[in-house]
């Protein structure tokens, strides 16, 4: 018999039963659902509003309903509506009419706003320790290729040298903020709606302050019909991972090139990759595709959200049911990509001869040797117009500017000698680029004690 059965004159529809309840995922939320209940009916006693006795004849129930869960002795009932319900109707049934009371001064949408915040929190500090894993990873790779050069691209066309080293190092700034993201989302999240009752509180003199401190949130919720309809936090987590997985994304995208015959920059060590049913020869990059591909679905959750909200009036709607589904999708998604991407990067191997020859000859340097003209009392523009020349004289002549005589570069400008073969190398290239940010060792050196003291400061978080 269903709660409400007072009310109501004929029993719900079984189809009605299975389109409302929310178990099958909601499940998930047990042990928050439990720890809730159990500082509520702490509470309750500590403000009299419930014996003693039978508070801890409660918080003694629930302690015994989450034990028998985890260890496997209590099954979910499918047939409960909710979570909330389920916990409820099994305590009442172990211990009687004190079970009657613990829903005092209390509502389900009071509950699953708590529930909901507490378990998302231990899920930002999930993702954030595993977004920690990946940077470890990438820092270490970093430090061992400081001195590997690559082609650096725009339009995907080679444009400066840089080093492997410093293309890493990008991505852990991108994941650092990432990491940021999920701390302020954390930090707004960390607020207590328990006590805003179905929407205006109650008549009873609860006291939020107690529940607060016992469940570890910063601060009571302001504003009760705030407290039980706000979802921005399902929104934020969502758009933070969404993110997240944008780059892990573009970064899915690279390694795919990078293990593509053209490039051969990267090598996936067989445990990462798979092969073809029906080309032998092949090896494909499938996880980082799973990658890229899940993407679309953790962008799909953010989307969800943002739809199921948009039109809800003040406070709780049915509608926001469906953020469960929504945020634990992403939440998952998201560590599952994390994980399996970090081991993926850690156990490739780089081919740094290959990184080095798709740098060279390629009239990378075409910059440098403009700016050889310039160190030498050129103006820039008459530089710039000098090397056209030289690239296209290259081109006619079927070599590069690492190769080119210099009387053919005299040809073309007196003002080059011999030292124009040092300048344009792609060491000096590289070396030489000793601002703050760029891919010299004296730079990606910075970069990486930046990302160390980043993880180590993180290690405190948890
Ligand atoms: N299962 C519901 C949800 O996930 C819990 C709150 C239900 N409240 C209500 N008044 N129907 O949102």
């Amino acid at each position: 018999m269903k709660l409400w059965a007072g009310r109501f004159q004929k029993e719900t529809d079984k189809k009605v039963d299975d389109f409302n309840s929310s178990i099958s995922f909601d499940a998930r939320l047990y042990r928050e659902d439990i720890e809730g209940s159990i500082a509520h009916a702490g509470m309750l006693a500590d403000c009299g509003i419930i014996d003693r006795a039978e508070s801890e004849k409660i918080i003694e129930g629930l302690r015994g309903i989450l034990a028998d869960l985890e260890a496997g002795t209590l099954a979910f009932d499918a047939d409960s509506e909710d979570i909330h319900m389920f916990v409820e109707s099994v305590l009442t049934e172990r211990i009687g009419d004190a079970g009657k009371r613990l829903h005092t001064a209390r509502s389900r949408n009071d509950q699953v706003a708590l529930d909901i915040r507490m378990n998302f929190k231990k899920e930002i500090r999930a993702v954030q320790k595993l977004v920690c894993k990946l940077l470890s990873v990438l820092v270490k790779k970093a430090e061992e290729n400081q001195r590997v050069i690559m082609p650096g691209y725009t339009h995907l066309q080679r444009a400066q040298p840089v080093t492997f080293a410093h293309h890493l190092l990008a991505y852990c700034q991108m994941l650092m903020r990432d990491y940021g993201r999920l701390s302020d989302c954390y930090r707004r999240m960390n607020e207590l709606p328990l006590g805003s009752g179905a929407l205006a509180t109650t008549t009873y003199p609860i006291d939020r302050t107690i529940t607060c401190k016992a469940l570890g949130f910063d601060a009571v919720m302001a504003n009760s019909l705030d407290g039980v309809s706000d979802r921005d936090h399902c929104i934020e987590l969502c758009s933070a991972l969404s993110i997240l997985m944008m780059h892990l994304s573009r970064f899915s995208e690279e390694v795919i090139l990078w293990c593509s015959s053209e490039f051969q920059f990267l090598e996936l060590d067989d445990a990462f990759s798979t092969g073809s049913s029906i080309m032998p020869q092949k090896k494909n990059p499938d996880i980082a595709e799973l990658v890229r591909g899940k993407t679309g679905r953790v962008y799909g959750s953010l989307v969800t959200l943002l739809t199921v909200m948009k039109g809800i009036p003040l406070a709780y709607n049915k509608d926001m049911q469906e953020d469960k589904e929504a945020v634990f999708d992403a939440v998952d998604t998201a560590k599952l990509c994390l994980d399996v991407f970090a081991d993926m990067i850690e156990t490739a191997t780089v081919r740094p001869e290959k990184m080095r020859a798709a740098a060279s000859g390629g009239f990378i340097n075409a910059t440098d040797c403009a700016d050889y003209l310039v160190k030498k009392g050129m103006p820039f523009r008459d530089a710039y117009k000098i090397v056209g020349k030289l690239v296209a004289l290259c081109l006619e002549l079927g070599t590069d500017l690492e190769r080119l005589p210099l009387e053919k570069y005299r040809e073309v400008s007196d003002v080059f000698a011999e030292d124009v073969y040092r300048a344009i190398s792609l060491e000096t290239c590289v070396s030489e680029r000793k601002v703050l940010g760029g891919p010299s060792v004296e730079s990606t050196g910075a970069q990486i004690e930046m990302v160390k003291a980043f993880l180590k400061e993180a290690s405190g978080d948890e």
